[in-house]
């Protein structure tokens, strides 16, 4: 059976896989073009996000929308979505089992979506869906291919609220994803993400 866009929504929206079922408000469904070329993954949601049940609403949202406003990108072109779909108390990393809990979801939104892009929004991103070893101080900016999608990888907007003097590098990174979106080849990929 082939699940669609909405069946995903449902089984996140009543998920007990994993502990946070308990602790969150709301879970957080990935947003945007269901038709997008773009794939934006991050780690998981924050405490607005968990309020709100919409990825990049607090302050890492800002910082995004002025990175992909001063590259001529614009959120209704992109799909962003969390490798784990509810908030961890106090922002602390996803453990291991509640990244496997979620992972399926990722990987029918990504089987749905077909992106020829995917770049992943900090270290936790990065390391599951690239590469457990990768650096993200070394290696953001540089681009595999996979099953016909380019991936990549760049700091996460909080790094940036944290340390502002990161923008200009974020923003060049973001630069790369754009320039890569205009030489984009329409073929859609699936299975990208991996097991
Ligand atoms: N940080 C994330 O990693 N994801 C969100 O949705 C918001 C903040």
């Amino acid at each position: 059976m082939q699940y669609t866009w909405n069946d995903i929504e449902q089984h996140v929206s009543a998920c007990t896989h994993c502990p946070l079922c308990r602790t969150r408000q709301r879970p957080v469904m990935g947003r945007g073009s269901h038709r997008a070329s773009i794939m934006l993954i991050a780690e998981a949601p924050g405490g607005q996000e968990d309020r709100q049940g919409v990825p990049f609403v607090g302050s890492s949202g800002e910082i995004l929308d002025r990175l992909l406003g001063d590259c001529g990108l614009k959120r209704e072109e992109l799909y962003i979505t969390n490798i784990i779909k509810c908030h961890p108390p106090g922002n602390r990393d996803p453990k291991e089992e509640e990244k496997e809990a979620c992972f399926p979801y990722l990987k029918y939104e990504t089987f749905l979506l077909k992106p020829g892009i995917i770049v992943c929004l900090g270290r936790v991103a990065a390391q599951r869906i690239i590469s457990p070893d990768f650096k993200i101080t070394r290696q953001h900016g540089t681009w595999i291919c996979r099953k016909n999608c380019a991936l990549t990888a760049t700091f996460h907007p909080s790094a940036v609220l944290r340390d502002p003097s990161k923008y200009e590098t974020v923003k060049k990174d973001f630069l790369g994803i754009a320039e890569k979106l205009r030489s984009l080849n329409t073929d859609k990929p699936i299975d990208i993400v991996g097991k």
